[in-house]
């Protein structure tokens, strides 16, 4: 992002501007942000919410209410949270912006910026506020350009992205939280006087213990398809910091950006600093509305190639651990591609010379085949899979190296590692990160990328995994009075190096991998086409999993295995048929050697992947609608996506628990036309008979004032009774 240059001497700027300059509209089509750009006086947020009429904003202020600072800064009257805290060159901690300039420019891609550009009063010092907004959506992206002009490094405390007032009332917060195999877990509070946090300082990976992601429900307890709702999503994939302070005033004030803490970041003169984007939405069809402009924003603009379809795969992970070889590899190919699946990844252990990748303990940043495991290279894989019809995908974990490893040995200097202490290891006990601040170390992980894909460019996905956060803060890069600049600048060498990667090789398929789902946020997203929701695929702690992932991202990211039974990592015994039925609410695929299931498990995956195969673009690119939440506790969880047209959308049902004489919800749907005639078709199906409704047809309208009766269990024959139940339905519109 260029600084656009605000510094147009005032009186000039006083000819130039039209009468009503001061109200800044940032309106998308059904949203508003209206502003007050009073020259000489700081930036005030007027209004947020539903879409303003034309009328109602010119008498606005004279509503009352909201009328605060856009964007606050400490320094006078420093007892409120301020969004910006700098320590100016001459040591002054105060800082007072006043706007000087507004301007609107066009991006490539449609999108219009408005920038509202504000300079301290006594010191060269800009902020400039910027708002991105495109034709079709409902999210305004906001961040902030910061400018030292003053005579030595100014130091920056405290930067956030963004400010938002929220009216005092009955708001609700709804976040994630977790932890590894047990992420993205829905936690829903009125938000407490106070302030609530969300942080994360992991160094690397954001989004195991929470998310940098929040919902804002105005009216009370929050609800999935009524009421008015905030959404914000930080796009950062480093540490960050939302608060919510609900202090004496009318109002919650909500900060995001960066954490700052341990992280002051020095700004020489003539030097910018540039925060991540916050993204912002509204939508007064409650949680799953902003769940969908969250959805199609993000399709669109910021996920890797966001219009294309993802292929039904088989990963080799859980199937074979690191016991890979050739005949392994060559059995699993020909497996997926049975099943009418498209593409096999093969995940860790296959790289490794000097010291083969056997277990955990060693040889990341050794990317060369093992020639034991895989006397034929990567080109006898390729081959096999060619046979076999299927496309081929490897595992990488670029950032990280062992101190069992060739790289090590060779380049101790490239980890990241504090003077005089003891290095801090990782996973296998030798695990270590890469300092990706140093702009060697972002040749090699490029480096890593581009030859694997410039020798064997037909690898049509990669999952690039990353197993460790920061363990100790510490640059060999850095110079000593720039360490603090370690979090932030080894996110800004990982994106530079993530676009190097990008030009040069647009069309490969990247999955962000992070022991599980430790690299699910919008910051990352750009430069990948999926992530991995979690290490845990046990289908049941998936419905949950899934269901809080689902607030802020779209299904054709979400990576969703159907994996072995018993679970590896609950031991839980599931059948293939629900297994199958969670798996394909995602991007579907296996985590599993097919050769450990009898032949009727393989049907069910068959049918499985045929039956996503057609209803994958409704899933992929479709409205989704959250119906039942599994954290009701109702017995059952239930969601829909419907395509745009509203002419085809499918249903999923998942009995959570089992008990006798249990009284199950009957599930309206939500999103459809009232008035077109929905044809039901069973997905998935396993019963002996097909259920009353099967072929049938009835409307939008009923189905969504009175759903469909789901029968408790199967028929089927006495002894494949089991006590879990799914179904899958499929409505299309004549
Ligand atoms: C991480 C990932 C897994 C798998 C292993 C390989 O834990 O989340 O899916 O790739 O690494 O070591």
């Amino acid at each position: 992002m260029k600084i656009q240059d605000c510094l147009l001497p005032a009186l000039a700027l006083l000819a130039t501007l039209p009468m009503n300059a001061e109200l800044v509209d940032i309106s998308t089509a059904k949203t508003s942000l209206i502003l007050d750009a009073e020259k000489g006086s700081p930036l005030k947020v007027l209004y947020y919410g539903d879409r303003l009429d034309a009328r109602d904003k010119d008498v606005l202020r004279d509503a009352g209410g909201m009328n605060l600072n856009a964007y606050p800064v400490y320094g006078l009257y420093p007892q409120a949270e301020a969004a910006l805290s700098v320590t100016h060159a001459d040591g002054n901690r105060t800082t007072d912006v006043a706007v000087t300039d507004i301007k609107t420019s066009t991006e490539n891609n449609g999108a219009s910026v408005t920038t509202v550009c504000m300079t301290d009063k006594a010191y060269p010092f800009d902020v400039n506020l910027n708002y991105r907004t495109y034709p079709d959506q409902d999210v305004i992206e906001t961040w902030v350009e910061i400018k030292n002009r003053e005579k030595g490094t100014v130091t920056l405390n405290r930067f956030m992205s963004g400010y938002l007032p929220v009216r005092y009332g009955d708001v609700w917060l709804s976040s994630l939280y977790g932890t590894w195999a047990d992420e993205a877990n829905l936690t829903e509070e009125p938000l407490p006087h106070g302030v609530r946090m969300i942080k994360n300082k992991d160094g690397l990976r954001n989004s195991h213990t929470s998310h940098g992601e929040i919902m804002l429900s105005l009216d009370g307890k929050p609800r999935e398809n009524s009421g008015r709702v905030i959404g914000a999503a930080l796009c950062y994939p480093g540490n960050y910091k939302l608060f919510i302070d609900t202090d004496d005033t009318n109002f919650h004030h909500l900060f995001a950006g960066i954490n700052e803490e341990n992280s002051e970041y020095h700004l020489k003169k003539g030097e910018t600093f540039t925060t991540p984007e916050l993204a912002l939405t509204y939508s007064d069809e409650g949680l799953s509305g902003v769940s969908r402009n969250f959805h199609k924003w993000g399709r669109k603009y910021r996920l890797h190639a966001g219009d294309k379809e993802r292929k039904v795969l088989l990963n080799s992970w859980e199937g074979v651990y690191f016991n890979i070889n050739e005949e392994v590899m060559a059995g699993m190919m020909e497996d997926i591609a049975s099943m009418g699946g498209e593409l096999f990844v093969m995940d860790d252990g296959w790289f490794g010379d000097k010291y083969p990748r056997d277990v955990d303990n060693s040889t990341l940043g050794d990317w060369v085949v093992d020639t034991n495991k895989l006397p034929n290279g990567i080109n006898g894989l390729l081959e096999t899979a060619k046979k076999n019809g299927v496309k081929f995908g490897i595992w990488i974990e670029p950032e990280m190296t062992n101190t069992v490893s060739e790289l090590y040995e060779n380049h101790p200097e490239y980890i990241i590692k504090a003077p005089n202490r003891e290095v801090v290891k990782g996973r296998g006990g030798t695990q270590l990160v890469l300092d990706m601040a140093n702009p060697k170390v972002q040749d090699i992980v490029f480096t890593v990328v581009d030859t694997l894909m410039t020798k064997y460019p037909e690898i049509d996905y990669i999952k690039w995994d990353a197993n460790a956060p920061i363990m100790e803060h510490g640059s060999q890069y850095l110079t000593a009075d720039n360490q603090s600049h370690l979090y932030i600048d080894y996110h800004n060498g990982l994106i530079k190096t993530l676009n190097r990667i990008r030009e040069a090789h647009p069309d490969v398929t990247i999955q962000a991998c992070a022991s599980g789902g430790g690299r699910v946020n919008w910051g990352i997203l750009p430069w990948f086409d999926e992530f991995w929701c979690s290490d845990n695929n046990d289908a049941l702690q998936r419905v949950y999993m899934q269901w809080g992932t689902s607030y802020f991202f779209p299904a054709i990211a979400m990576g969703s295995h159907i994996s072995a039974s018993p679970n590896h990592q609950t031991f839980r015994r599931i059948p293939t048929k629900f297994r199958a039925d969670v798996a394909m609410s995602g991007r579907l695929g296996l985590e599993m050697q097919p050769r450990d299931m009898n032949d009727e498990d393989k049907d069910i995956c068959r049918q499985a992947i045929n039956d996503y195969k057609a209803i994958r673009p409704i899933v992929q690119f479709g409205d989704l609608y959250r119906l039942q939440s599994p954290y009701d506790k109702k017995g059952v969880a239930s969601l829909m996506y419907v395509t745009p047209e509203k002419d085809d959308a499918v249903f999923y049902w998942w009995k959570i628990e089992t008990f006798m004489g249990q009284q199950l919800p009957r599930i309206p749907m939500a999103g459809l036309d009232p008035d077109k005639m929905y044809t039901v078709t069973e997905l998935n199906r396993i019963d002996n008979e097909p259920l009353p409704f099967e072929g049938k047809s009835f409307t939008g309208r009923y189905l969504m004032s009175n759903g469909l009766e789901m029968p408790l269990t199967y028929k089927v024959d006495y002894h494949k009774n089991t006590d879990y139940s799914s179904r899958v339905l499929r409505l299309t519109a004549k």
